[in-house]
């Protein structure tokens, strides 16, 4: 088990769902006049300044990104299975957007994070997502600033199971994030449902 259990995620939302429920509450007085959908993540403390390195060594700050959408995904390059797949459906979903709505596409940043900085380094963090697309960015850093940046997310990540060739297994959290031009939380993107349930969501929150 490389990767989070259900239960941990389920209650990590609930919690976001109760915040969600709490903030209605609240606005209960206002009239209604069907105001449009919000993002499920609005108001959520989730992302922020970081400070990572990419595949050519250059400094990468959250900052940077200030006016474009983003992606945001954090795995290791070594993953087995779940980060390959989580990829391959955000790859194929953004490709989706791109022959739908070229404009949006080009909107958006995608980014993987390393959450495993003793052996992703700047190039095999670019080789991982080179083997996707194009368009993703691959993040990594020093122990240091990776803990640090995976805290701003809410990613869990540690250490996980030793395998026989002396490798060894990251336990993480996988959930890919939607955020807005100011760097707002919008939505996590449905990877478990296939690239074409991610391109939906995508096109529902971009504008
Ligand atoms: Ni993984």
């Amino acid at each position: 088990m490389n990767h989070l259990a259900k239960p941990y995620r389920n209650s990590f939302f609930a919690s976001l769902a109760v915040a969600g429920a709490l903030a209605l509450a609240a606005c209960s007085g206002a009239p209604s006049e069907g105001p449009a959908e919000e993002p499920p993540l609005t108001g959520a403390t989730i992302g922020g300044e970081f400070e990572l390195t990419n595949s050519v060594g250059e400094t990468v700050r959250w900052a940077d990104f200030d006016g474009q959408y983003r992606i945001v995904y954090f795995g290791f390059a070594y993953c087995p299975d779940i980060c390959p797949n989580d990829m391959s459906q955000l790859a194929r979903g953004l490709k989706a957007l791109e022959k739908s709505n070229a404009d949006k596409a080009a909107m958006i940043q995608p980014m993987f994070i390393s959450i495993d900085p003793e052996r992703d380094t700047p190039e095999v963090v670019g080789e991982f997502v080179a083997a996707f697309s194009d368009k993703f960015i691959g993040l990594t850093g020093t122990p240091q600033q990776v803990k640090s940046a995976a805290d701003t997310f809410r990613v869990y990540y540690e250490r996980g199971e030793d395998l026989d060739n002396g490798q060894y297994l990251m336990n993480h959290s996988n959930i890919a994030y939607l955020f807005g031009p100011s760097g707002e939380p919008l939505a996590t993107l449905p990877t478990d449902l296939g690239a074409d349930a991610v391109a939906e969501e995508i096109d529902k929150w971009v504008n």
